[in-house]
């Protein structure tokens, strides 16, 4: 099977291009390296540095290549750089995630995947944890926008079955540890180098964090899922709510470190509490999440540990 795959030289899309070249496919990146690295770019796959708003690069390549499957990782990731520059990200994350619909419903693609969000998507839930249905609106133009694409993808559902894998908090190895979130890989980093660790907000804020291990089974589920004509919309992670002074706390036990954080203001568009309801993804797609937390933050903190950054 041929596979693009969108933003494979990032965390999430680089782990599920493994996954592909593991079973066998074709797999062609596309990634314009914004955020991503080369280096995490599978050796076994063809890379095409471009942006996806590229409109006409991105054409001859579909009419090239052929996907079957389209699994569309690559966005504007960052909630604080959609408060800062939301047109920018309405641009990568609403426009590109069009083009590449367009693109795959006229060159015959079998289906599409898309990285969704469900810690942006349902705003501040008052029922935990949340289910699909919950019409809460985004507190952020990173939210509304990954939301917005989505709602795109089901408008297309029609020509091209689409699946949405609406993530928690995702985390583990080659996660950016430099970046603004991703706040286990940014602990983990800086307390293997004994640096200051800042927690924006007093620390009892929730996330649904998810390993990289499970998101990529729970992609292959929605491969299987969407290649018999499926689509739907999923929540992807635990269903357990853990606070970032909880994850402080394990994560200062792994690495042995000695100080304590520092509360700094709490950032624009974040959410407080969130966690996911899952039953969805399990049922229809047969999806479990097995790495339990304290099992995902040791990987983790190993990755970074071996790597000496
Ligand atoms: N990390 C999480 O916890 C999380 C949670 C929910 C959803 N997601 C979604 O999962 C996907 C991957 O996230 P990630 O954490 O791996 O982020 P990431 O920043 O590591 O990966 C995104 C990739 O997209 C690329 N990219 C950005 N703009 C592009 C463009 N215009 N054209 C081509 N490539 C472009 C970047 O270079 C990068 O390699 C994103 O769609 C993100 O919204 C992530």
């Amino acid at each position: 099977m041929k596979v693009i795959l969108t933003g494979g030289a990032g965390f999430i899309g680089s782990h599920v291009a493994e996954f592909y070249i593991k079973e066998g496919h074709q797999v062609l990146i596309i990634d314009d390296l914004s955020t991503g690295k080369e280096e995490n770019i599978p050796q076994d796959s063809r890379f095409e540095k471009i942006s996806i708003l590229e409109y006409k690069k991105m054409e001859k390549i579909f009419e090239k290549f052929k996907p079957d499957i389209v699994n569309h990782h690559a966005a504007q990731s960052s909630v604080s750089v959609s408060t800062k520059n939301p047109l920018y990200d309405a641009d990568v994350n609403i426009k590109g995630t069009i083009i590449l619909l367009e693109l795959s419903a006229r060159y015959g693609c079998k289906g599409f995947i898309f990285a969704g969000s469900g810690g942006t998507a349902y705003g501040e839930p008052e029922v935990l944890p949340v289910k699909e249905s919950c019409q809460g609106v985004p507190k952020s133009p990173y939210g509304v926008s990954k939301k917005s694409a989505e709602m795109y993808g089901m408008y297309y559902s029609e020509k091209i079955p689409f699946v949405s894998l609406r993530y928690g908090n995702v985390y583990g190895p080659r996660q950016d540890p430099f970046g603004e979130a991703g706040v286990i890989a940014i602990f983990s980093r800086r307390m293997l180098n004994n640096e200051e660790v800042f927690i924006y907000g007093d620390g009892t804020q929730t996330r649904d964090f998810i390993f990289i291990g499970d998101v990529v089974k729970a992609n292959k589920k929605a491969t299987e899922y969407v290649l018999k004509g499926n689509s739907g919309i999923f929540n992807i992670a635990t269903g357990k709510e853990t606070s970032v002074n909880e994850i402080f706390k394990k994560l200062k036990e792994i690495t042995n470190y000695k100080k304590d954080p520092i509360y700094k203001p709490r950032r624009e568009g974040e959410v407080y509490r969130i966690s996911l309801d899952i039953e969805e993804a399990k049922e229809k797609l047969g999806f479990y999440p097995e790495v339990q937390i304290e099992e995902g933050l040791k990987k983790t903190v190993k990755y970074f540990y071996e790597k000496g950054e």
